[in-house]
């Protein structure tokens, strides 16, 4: 019964799907041409490995699969930092600027800096001389909990020059969180900064970590601080050192710190990520299949031209930082912009004086940022020359087809591709994702696994689902960015990944495939609800909502139900001065029915000014079900601002009389 409605859904949308040829002109001239889904899945990877990347010794094997550990390019001596900075000042590309910094008083600061490749290779040089002198060489893991400052990257490449693995903390993470990655990893070495700059606002940072390190045991010995603000900060002596004193006697001659070759399965860093429950999650990444990832889907996914100017405006602290901000843009010799600030500031304009002032031509975003826009309307983008953009990405959860037109319509005009990506933190690179000039496009889709990735749809048997089905997103062979394990947990990472397939690797996320093959990701599974028996994924609901007219954003999910096992209640923000009524509480529901089906039907919508986000801007769903639910809150010491969810819970309250 429950399948029989769920496909109905599926045919519907489907149906009613826009689609968006690829256009002609664009195709001519990209990178991707639709022969590149024709070679074998080792072959693609091999090709790929060998034309964009630099190796000290080439490798002998492509591929060793022993499920669930997978090796690359087994065999081969490369190094990361030399691919990133190092090579490309070797062909005469030192005068390219590899990042625009562009700090957060904004675009117009006279602050704002272009860093060279040549100046990038100067500053890890001095950099990594810098560590070396505190102990750090090949194998030592190192810490870093820096904002969104060209030294982030400086710090990260100089860790991978010296076969350094590191380990970022999201600066926006507590001091604890942070120190208890860094104890985990075994860090000896934090590499931090004296104060965040936020929106106009300074915050403590270098502050944060010492309350980090004083209440959690690590085996820290240094900590470097790098003055972004100069504000004043306690240092302690013998541990805390200054970025600018450690680094000002060091030697800027790349042979006095040579790169180190490193195996292509040496670990290159660990990035923590939260897992449902529990501590967090050390994913590890290695050096060469990572690389080659990130490089490869970073030059077609994005249609990287010579002379792009390319954004992305996520934080290197999360996985995407690291692949499409730092180590997959360098790979490729690439010119990116380094945004410090967030959206709003200095005003609702900064992002497109970005663009226009840099040429932008590649930008890529979450939906999340792209609904922020849109609730404060098409005027700001509008009122800017963004003619130089030409592709458009989005990542890190399911985008509505209302936000992907309007990005398309209002930022893109009307013309740039839009590229949905799919991937993960555990994926290390996109796998799921149109390719700009060839693949059709359709607002809400990923549309196709990229080239030399296996990606299906499982029901909960182990059976592929054929088209017009939907169940789990499963990889059925190894990719080379594919994470290594989870750091000193092998049980864990069986357990989370392998054990509910035995022939796949499990993401954890829903997802359907319609007639032309094209998957369409559902949000993770645990947002997925069951009502009177049908799967009804709450990202479904939340776009439908977002299409009304009124609505700026929702979030839906499911609480228990005495009669329907589950419903779902939507929480709902209204665009600009709409008011709240009961009435329009009436109209959603029933749009979600219209939109949907009956099924789908919220059988409360809450009013709330606000969502409970992440400080990563993510809404935390674990919450709206404690919330809808009326039961105790946990942690929410990750929340940008606490005081939402109070208003949420009495808003719930009253809704329920
Ligand atoms: C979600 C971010 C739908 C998904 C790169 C995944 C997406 C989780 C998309 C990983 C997308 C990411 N469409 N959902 N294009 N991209 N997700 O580890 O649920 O921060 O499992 O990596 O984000 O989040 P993570």
């Amino acid at each position: 019964m429950a399948d029989d409605d769920t496909s109905t859904t599926i045919d519907t949308l489907a149906k009613d799907t826009k689609r968006y040829e690829a256009d002609g002109e664009f195709t001519r001239q990209a990178n991707a041409q639709p022969d590149i889904y024709d070679a074998s899945l080792e072959d693609f990877w091999d090709a790929q490995a060998k034309q964009r990347l630099d190796w000290f010794t080439p490798y002998e094997q492509v591929l060793e699969w022993e499920q669930p550990y997978a090796k690359w390019f087994l065999g081969g001596k490369l190094n990361a930092a030399h691919n990133c900075v190092d090579r490309w000042v070797e062909h005469g590309q030192g005068d390219k600027v590899a990042y625009h910094f562009v700090p957060d008083s904004g675009p117009d600061d006279p602050a704002c800096r272009d860093i060279t490749y040549a100046d990038l290779q100067r500053d890890v040089v001095k950099f990594a001389n810098g560590l070396k002198s505190l102990g750090v060489g090949k194998g030592t893991p190192v810490g870093i909990y820096l904002q969104m400052v060209p030294e982030i990257a400086v710090a990260m490449l100089a860790c991978a020059r010296l076969g350094a693995p590191h380990t970022v903390i999201f600066g926006g993470y507590s001091g604890t969180a942070a120190a208890e990655r860094v104890g985990d990893m075994g860090c000896t070495v934090l590499v931090t900064q004296d104060e965040a700059m936020r929106a106009g606002k300074t915050v403590e940072q270098k502050a944060n970590a010492d309350e980090g390190l004083s209440s959690v045991r690590t085996k820290i010995e240094h900590v470097v601080v790098l003055q972004r603000t100069g504000g004043d900060v306690a240092m302690q002596d013998g541990r805390d050192v200054f970025w600018q004193d450690l680094v000002a006697d060091q030697s800027e001659d790349p042979e006095s710190c040579p790169c180190e070759p490193m195996d292509s399965e040496d670990l290159l860093f660990l990035l923590y990520t939260s897992g449902t429950t529990g501590k967090p999650k050390g994913v590890v990444h290695t050096t060469a299949g990572y690389l080659a990832g990130v490089a490869t889907t970073h030059h077609y996914v994005f249609d990287l031209k010579p002379d792009s100017v390319y954004w992305c405006a996520a934080d290197v602290g999360w996985i995407t930082g690291h692949s499409y901000i730092v180590y997959g843009p360098l790979a490729n010799g690439a010119t990116s912009v380094l945004f410090e600030g967030t959206p709003g500031h200095p005003d609702k304009d900064v992002w497109w004086s970005i663009i226009e002032k840099y040429g932008v031509d590649i930008l890529y975003t979450s939906p999340t940022a792209i609904r922020s826009h849109m609730k404060w309307g098409p005027e700001h983008a509008e009122s800017h020359d963004l003619s130089s953009l030409r592709v458009l990405g989005s990542v890190g959860e399911p985008i509505n087809p209302e936000a992907w037109e309007w990005y398309r319509r209002h930022v893109g005009g009307g013309t740039c591709p839009v590229v949905d990506t799919w991937w993960q933190t555990e994926t290390g690179h996109i796998l799921i994702t149109p390719l700009p000039g060839i693949t059709p496009l359709k607002p809400g889709s990923a549309t196709k696994p990229f080239p030399g990735v296996d990606a299906a749809i499982y029901d909960d048997e182990g059976n592929t689902v054929g088209p017009g089905g939907g169940g789990n997103l499963v990889l059925r062979s190894p990719w080379p960015g594919m994470m290594r394990g989870l750091f000193n947990d092998d049980e864990r990472y069986r357990d989370s990944y392998w054990s509910k397939y035995s022939d796949a690797y499990f993401a954890g996320d829903g997802a359907r495939v319609d007639e032309d093959g094209d998957f369409w990701l559902l949000g993770r599974i645990d947002d997925v609800t069951n009502v009177s028996g049908h799967r009804i994924s709450t990202t479904e609901v939340e776009s439908a909502l977002v299409d009304h007219d009124s609505v700026a954003e929702a979030a839906a999910t499911g609480r228990k139900d005495p009669d329907t096992g589950h419903a779902i209640v939507a929480f709902v923000s209204l665009r600009g001065d709409r008011e709240g009524t009961d009435e329009l509480a009436a109209e959603l529901r029933e749009h979600v029915a219209k939109q949907i089906g009956k099924l789908a039907r919220p059988a409360e919508v809450i009013f709330t000014p606000d969502m409970p986000k992440t400080r990563s801007g993510k809404i935390m769903r674990r919450l709206l079900k404690n919330i809808a639910e009326g039961e105790p809150l946990g942690d929410t010491s990750t929340l940008l601002d606490p005081t939402v969810v109070e208003t949420m819970q009495e808003q719930v309250k009253a809704g329920k009389g």
